[in-house]
């Protein structure tokens, strides 16, 4: 009996043991798979960190960057790649201004016609010359064909001849109301004519206003005004905007476009920098080429 009892306390004992080891290994299972898991967790996150927030902040930046150089390359209408942020940057801006002055000067200095025939040896030269006259015009605090576009604005259903347009804004701002020709030396917009704009392809008196904004460039300015004269009907405007610098004697350009066949109507000083003037026509022409009517050339400063 003893012996019976005996036997069946250690079958017990053994069971229990038993059943504590298997507890143990269960538990240090349950343990290791959690420090497992953890473990996952960890490694989880890290790689969330370094491989999400942080690239998805560089491709934002990066994205900002190029929106940002796409953005400048348009304004300055040069192809992105030609445009570098960093000290290559300045560099490539530095050559373009000097390029952009010396083709100026050039304008300045010589006729339409010479223009003419040297944008169509070197085309890319025209480029160069908008993007510097735009890079020029932005710091302006106030844009002379802005001026024209805003004291024409009410006007309704008139012809409209831009000589020298250049970005065709007259157009774009007036078009929809208005006919309007646009004219320059080489024609980068569907609405604009390449030509000369001593001898622009339309009818005698066939325009309401003509405008030279910013564009009596060429030395021939009798010539440029001979054919705005062609051009308008009896009573038509003439609009003329220019650098005041440019002017040796504004009475004496006056009295010369008045000896072309117009008659003043008024003239509007902007900031001391620009003039805005406005002449009809009112006549025939008195003199082909009337003293005074000569403009110094508006050369701009390096910066
Ligand atoms: C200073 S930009 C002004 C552009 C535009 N009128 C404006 O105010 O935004 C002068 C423009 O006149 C053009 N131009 C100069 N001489 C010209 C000529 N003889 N015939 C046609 N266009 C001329 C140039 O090519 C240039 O686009």
């Amino acid at each position: 009996m003893v012996r019976k009892l005996k036997k069946a306390e250690s079958e017990v004992q053994g069971r229990t043991e038993k059943r504590k080891l298997r507890n143990l290994a269960r538990l240090k299972k349950r343990k290791e798979l959690q420090s497992a898991a953890k473990k996952v967790e960890k490694v989880a996150q890290s790689l969330a960190f370094e491989d999400d927030k942080p690239k998805k902040k560089k491709n934002k930046g990066k994205k900002k960057k190029f929106l940002k150089l796409e953005a400048k390359a348009s304004e300055l209408g040069v192809p992105v790649e030609n445009l570098i942020e960093n000290e290559e940057g300045h560099m490539v801006k530095r050559l373009e201004g000097g390029r952009f002055r010396f083709i100026n000067e050039q304008l300045y200095t010589m006729t339409g016609e010479e223009a003419q025939k040297m944008f169509e040896e070197d085309p890319a030269a025209f480029d160069h010359y908008h993007a510097g006259y735009r890079d020029q015009a932005k710091k302006w605090p106030l844009n002379p064909v802005n001026v024209i576009i805003q004291q024409l604005r009410s006007k309704t259903g008139l012809v409209i001849a831009d000589m020298g347009c250049g970005d065709a804004k007259i157009a774009e701002c007036l078009g929809t109301r208005n006919t309007v020709h646009s004219f320059d030396l080489v024609a980068k917009k569907p609405c604009v004519v390449a030509c000369e704009m001593s001898n622009v392809p339309l009818e005698n008196n066939s325009c309401d206003v003509v405008v030279f904004c910013l564009s009596l460039m060429g030395t021939n300015i009798n010539e440029y005004l001979r054919e705005a004269h062609r051009l308008l009907k009896m009573g038509g405007e003439l609009r003329i905007a220019e650098v005041t610098s440019r002017f040796e004697n504004v009475r004496a350009f006056m009295r010369g476009v008045c000896r072309m066949g117009f008659e003043f109507k008024t003239s509007k000083t902007m900031q001391d920098y620009f003039v805005v003037f406005q002449f009809k026509k009112a006549g025939k022409i008195e003199h082909k080429r009337p003293n005074g009517l000569t403009l110094k050339p508006c050369l701009y400063k390096k910066r």
